[in-house]
């Protein structure tokens, strides 16, 4: 049972074992490594507050790829890489010849010569497993379609440094249930054991083996994962209020039409009221405000949204150490 660990003792844990694994997607990792994940993370990060240096990847090289626009993904893995005494490559798809039809395998055999880790930003989450097949060194996920793991990390980790705990505690999700955010949310929620709601249009429910997967690991940890087309029952006693953009990377001609399918999906003074008092609302950025969230929310008392972004530099960075150091 979740209860059992005190993040404290993950430390302890010190066999397992992720060096060489690569970060797909969080539902490839057991409880305890996730947990272990945020434990270094939480180490690192202080370590960074104090000034200290965190040497561990001295030398190392990390390609990244990005297909896809990014700001905080390709300057928190950079500046991460840097911290630990490496060094990351940006790697457009536009300048590289996977852009001009190069596959992935060869792609995949190349760059592991050079590099000693590829993070990876794309469309299709296939793409990043044919990636991870045909690489020899380690394969992170910064965004694909389906997936947003790096993401949920740093979520998490917010969630563990603003209420102390997971479980118990009840996040909800309200906007487009099909996209990576709600995704990658559902598989970390259950595996640390905490309740996930999510509300979202008939036509945006989240991906049915996501759903199955994500309701079987929290079987094991006591977290009930629940999908509704109602927000209000979605948001009712939330302690973690979560929403995305409608329209994310490669829909956006489909924008209006989701403009009008969302309408009652908005993150909103109003909805918040049936939410704990002391929720903490957050959304991965960047936002829209005025459409999935109100100004009044995401620039008010409860939104840690920044706190978030910071976490994606501590979180990945605990990710590179236990990969590639
Ligand atoms: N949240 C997130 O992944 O932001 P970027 O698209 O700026 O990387
Ligand atoms: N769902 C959004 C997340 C952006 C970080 C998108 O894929 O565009």
């Amino acid at each position: 049972m979740f209860e059992a660990y005190k993040l404290s003792e993950i430390s302890e844990m010190k066999k397992i074992q992720l060096k060489g694994k690569d970060f797909l997607q969080l539902s490839d990792f057991s409880t305890e490594e996730i947990l272990y994940m945020l434990d270094v993370a939480q180490e690192l990060k202080v370590l960074q507050k104090q000034g200290k240096p965190q040497p561990h990847l001295s030398g190392r090289v990390l390609g990244m790829i990005f297909e896809k626009s990014s700001t905080r993904t390709r300057v928190s893995f950079e500046v991460g890489m840097l911290q630990l005494g490496g060094h990351g490559i940006f790697l457009s798809s536009k300048d590289i010849q996977l852009g001009r039809g190069e596959s992935i395998s060869d792609t995949a055999k190349v760059l592991s010569r050079y590099v000693d880790g590829i993070m990876i930003r794309t469309f299709s989450h296939d793409s990043v497993e044919e990636l991870a097949e045909h690489a020899t060194v380690p394969v992170i996920n910064g965004l694909t379609d389906l997936q947003h793991p790096a993401q949920v990390l740093a979520d998490l980790l917010t969630i563990l440094e603003h209420k102390g705990k997971f479980a118990g505690l009840k996040l909800c999700y309200i906007g487009d249930g099909n996209n990576n955010m709600a995704h990658s949310l559902m598989e970390g929620a259950a595996k640390v054991g905490m309740d996930i709601s999510i509300a979202s249009p008939t036509g945006y429910l989240p991906n049915g083996k996501i759903t199955e997967k994500a309701i079987k690991a929290g079987k094991l940890t006591g977290s009930a994962v629940m999908i509704t087309n109602d927000p209000l029952e979605a948001i009712k006693d939330a302690d973690v209020i979560v929403t995305d953009v409608w329209t994310s990377m490669g829909q956006e001609e489909e924008s209006s039409l989701r403009l009008k399918a969302f309408q009652a999906y908005q993150v909103n003074k109003e909805l918040c009221k049936y939410a704990k008092s002391d929720f903490i609302f957050m959304h991965c950025l960047p936002a829209h405000r005025g459409e999935e969230v109100t100004e009044e929310i995401i620039d008010g008392p409860h939104s840690v949204v920044f706190d978030e972004a910071e976490n994606r530099l501590h979180a990945q960075k605990a990710i590179l150490k236990l990969l590639l150091a």
